[in-house]
């Protein structure tokens, strides 16, 4: 049986990463885009083929997919792909990973499951956040009595303007709660307020800590049990949150309009401050227990990047049928042990401390 990686958007800053993974793993892979030179160009570098790919196109996508045992998605923006290249994938017989999509991609595939996910598995959020964020505090939830989790994740990098839509459209219930935590088994809304000018390890200097409980963190205390969960995005500066929140503000315009503004203020973030990133997640024992706190630290130079590396390493246990079929999300069927495994030899990851036993 072929095990052919189809990566499409392989020469963007996410894909380009995972088919360079990929081809170390020792799969072959096929690298997909609008344009072929692009593609071409990140498929010799790595002795893959290239294929012209649009994937608003279904006869070109039908094409791209076919003789893939999975399809990696790194083409955005999510919230126009939704679900269209996971349908395709599975009508080829293909397994599926995105490095994005999120509930709402996952909620259309559910809304009329092919009948092929009954066969291959389709796993969503396989990136750093959504993805990573959820997968490495998990870590700390080894069976060892946890009362509290607080996690951080975000730093000073780029954002491409695929990304930036995205982003700004991460807002309502289905993406998660502003300002919100988890607790006592439910969300529990406007009891945080961000954290500004903290020092946190792992993070550069003085940084800005937003609470937002997002759909990944909801499902991982659910899962878990937990009574407390405090999720934070942490900003180098005030420049995204502004942004953000002016964009948000527009309620006239569509987000595209507002994507430069977002691309700029984390260009201003990365010449001020350089390009860093971190996920940070702190369990508190129950009192008495008599245990200590225990903590998980993850820092890269850049979170574009390490989503592919996330992404290629989702490809390849979904490649090696280690994924069992239905939709998914990358944080909760990944096995995180063997994900901290890889990322403690990848030279994208400048430090990964794991919790002490
Ligand atoms: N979970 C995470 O932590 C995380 C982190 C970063 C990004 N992401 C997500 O990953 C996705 C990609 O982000 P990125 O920053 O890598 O974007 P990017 O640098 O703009 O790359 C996008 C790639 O997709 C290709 N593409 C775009 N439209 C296409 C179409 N219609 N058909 C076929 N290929 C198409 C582009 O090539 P052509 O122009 O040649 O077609 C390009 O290679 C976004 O959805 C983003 O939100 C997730």
């Amino acid at each position: 049986m072929t095990r052919l990686v189809g990566v499409l958007g392989g020469a963007g800053a996410v894909g380009r990463t995972a088919v360079e993974r990929l081809r170390g793993f020792g799969l072959p892979v096929r690298v997909g885009g609008r344009d072929l030179a692009r593609a071409g160009e990140v498929a010799r570098a790595h002795a893959a083929e290239a294929v012209m790919v649009d994937l608003f196109d279904d006869a070109s996508l039908a094409a791209f997919c076919a003789g893939c045992s999975v399809v990696l998605n790194c083409a955005g923006p999510s919230y126009q792909v939704l679900d269209r290249v996971a349908r395709a994938a599975l009508e080829a017989g293909a397994g599926y990973v995105d490095a994005a999509g999120d509930l709402v991609a996952a909620d259309a595939l559910a809304q009329n499951p092919p009948a092929a996910l009954a066969r291959h598995p389709a796993v969503f959020s396989a990136g750093l956040m959504p993805g990573l964020s959820g997968l490495l505090p998990r870590l700390l939830l080894d069976g060892s009595p946890v009362a509290r989790l607080d996690v951080y994740v975000g730093g000073s990098v780029e954002i491409s303007a695929a990304s930036a839509v995205d982003a700004l459209l991460t807002r309502g219930p289905k993406f998660g709660h502003a300002l919100a935590m988890w607790r006592d088994g439910r969300v529990a809304p406007h009891s945080l307020a961000p954290l500004r000018s903290i020092t946190l390890p792992g993070f550069r200097g003085r940084v800005h800590a937003v609470p937002f409980l997002s759909t990944e963190m909801i499902g991982l205390a659910s899962a878990a049990g937990l009574t407390e969960l405090r999720n934070y995005t942490v900003y180098a500066t005030d420049n995204l949150p502004q942004a953000f929140a002016t964009a948000w503000a527009d309620e006239g315009q569509p987000p595209e309009a507002h994507a430069d503004a977002i691309v700029d203020a984390a260009q201003r973030d990365v010449a001020a401050h350089g390009r860093h990133y971190a996920v940070l997640a702190y369990a508190r024992p129950r009192v008495g227990s008599g245990l200590m706190p225990r903590r998980v630290l993850l820092r890269t130079p850049d979170s574009y990047p390490l989503s592919g590396v996330v992404s290629a390493v989702a490809a390849r246990q979904v490649a090696l049928g280690s994924v069992i079929p239905g939709a998914h999300f990358a944080s909760e069927v990944l096995d995180p042990e063997a994900v901290a495994k890889e990322l403690a030899a990848d030279p994208l990851v400048s430090e990964l401390a794991l919790p002490s036993r």
